[in-house]
């Protein structure tokens, strides 16, 4: 059985997202989503989500191509998630391209997926955010 690792936050769940966890799905039998939870999006990535790990954990566990959540809660777990979770693949939007690399010296493979054109969470909220000023 190959083994599918991915990282994210997934907040405000959008057809971006759902893209990528199908392609990533693909590439293996069993996909594991290291989901950023609260602390590692405030102190490390600087960003507030909308709906909390909690919440955001439920949807993505709702979601036929994810097959285990597990939480995100440092940029150092990723070399020895792949040895405790046995990964084969590790994936990721292009929008990280090269930077997790390193992570073929574990062993795995790594892919970075284009990412969908014209979405993301940062778009939703200030096209909602505008939306309401009006
Ligand atoms: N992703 C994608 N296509 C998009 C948006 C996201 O393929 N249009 C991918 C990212 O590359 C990443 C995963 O989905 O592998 C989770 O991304 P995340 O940062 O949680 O979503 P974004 O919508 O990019 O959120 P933000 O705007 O807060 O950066």
């Amino acid at each position: 059985m190959r083994r599918v690792i991915t990282y994210g936050t997934f907040d405000l769940l959008h057809y971006g997202h759902i893209n990528l966890l199908k392609r990533a799905k693909s590439l293996g039998d069993y996909l594991i989503v290291a989901l950023s939870t609260d602390e590692f999006n405030w102190q490390e990535k600087h960003k507030k989500c909308y709906f909390s790990y909690e919440q955001r954990k439920s949807l993505l566990e709702a979601i036929r191509y994810v097959d285990l959540v597990i939480p995100e809660e440092s940029w150092e777990q990723k070399r020895s998630d792949v040895h405790e979770y046995h990964i084969d693949t590790f994936v990721i939007g292009d929008d990280w391209k090269g930077r997790f690399d390193f992570l073929k010296e574990e062993g795995a493979d790594v892919v970075y997926l284009s990412r969908t054109p014209e979405i993301s969470t940062t778009q939703i909220k200030e096209n909602l955010g505008h939306r309401n000023e009006t």
